[in-house]
């Protein structure tokens, strides 16, 4: 069993992400148990809280498949993906935004730097692809492709004992054994209300997924797994996760609407399965 080393190097996430958890690690860090074996994480998105742990040996999926070659692009060729990010930086400008989301790469290297260029400089950050699975979100505000904030050697390290996964979250989490750490954020479905509705893939997260999800994680509690989730504060999710865990809600302020006047307080569902 390790425990979480403490006073580490903050890394952030490099990406922006619908439903980020980076505001639940800077608010509440209490949450997140201190001593566990492996850590997985089946719906990694940015990664706000598999940054935040750092653990030794993890195991991170995500459905994206773009996302998740992002990952291994950085683990595995970082040096490379950082010399196109500074060359897209460069040339960076409306034509060449359209040009690049247009094109479709085979490399993994030019793969994971059109990702990261059209999370950074496209309308609000925001992932999103139509039912052919191609990337329609127009052009955005911000010029910046490389950050001040960059570090992907620190990233690359991190990753070193990863394994990275692009499928559905049920293999991640039916492999959880006894005392690791499954940390789940699926997208936010509620049953018969489809308003808070993220959608990240071309294909829907259905009311279907969270009670097969809820099945998998009660039989993964039932292991002896610490299980932290989280979910919409709906009667509907309180209902499903009934039993499981201790059920608690915490406030965030919501910016995932581009709509300025939709955006407000909400508060998110936490099932948190263990002690410490
Ligand atoms: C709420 S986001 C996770 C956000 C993440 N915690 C963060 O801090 O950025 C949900 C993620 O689930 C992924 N996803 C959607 N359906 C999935 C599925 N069936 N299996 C695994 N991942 C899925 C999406 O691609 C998205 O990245």
């Amino acid at each position: 069993m390790v425990s979480n080393p403490e006073q580490k190097p903050i890394i952030s996430p490099f990406l922006k992400w619908a439903g980020g958890k980076r505001w639940l690690v800077s608010q509440h860090p209490d949450l997140f148990p201190t001593m566990y074996k492996s850590y997985l994480e089946p719906f990694v998105g940015s990664g706000a809280v598999f940054f935040h742990m750092r653990p030794t040996n993890a195991i991170l999926g995500d459905s994206n498949e773009e996302l998740i070659n992002t990952y291994a692009t950085i683990k595995e060729d970082w040096c490379n993906l950082h010399k196109l990010l500074e060359s897209h930086h460069r040339l960076h400008c409306k034509e060449f935004y359209y040009e690049i989301r247009a094109k479709t790469f085979e490399n993994s290297v030019e793969k994971a730097a059109r990702f990261i260029y059209l999370n950074r400089t496209c309308w609000n950050g925001l992932y999103r692809v139509n039912l052919k699975g191609s990337f329609n979100v127009p052009i955005g505000t911000k010029t910046k492709v490389v950050l001040d904030s960059d570090d992907f050697c620190a990233i690359s390290n991190i990753l070193k004992d990863t394994d990275l996964h692009a499928s559905d979250y049920q293999t991640i989490v039916d492999s959880a054994q006894k005392d690791d750490f499954l940390f789940v954020d699926p997208p936010y479905t509620v049953k018969h209300n489809f308003n808070g509705f993220i959608k990240y893939n071309d294909k829907l997260f259905s009311w279907d997924d969270q009670i097969r999800l809820r099945n998998c994680i009660d039989n993964a509690v039932s292991r002896g797994v610490k299980v932290l989730l989280t979910n919409a504060d709906h009667d509907s999710v309180r209902d499903l996760y009934k039993g499981i865990g201790e059920m608690t809600s915490r406030e965030r302020l919501s910016t995932i609407s581009g709509n300025v006047n939709a955006r407000g307080r909400c508060s998110e569902l936490i099932v948190k399965c263990y002690k410490s």
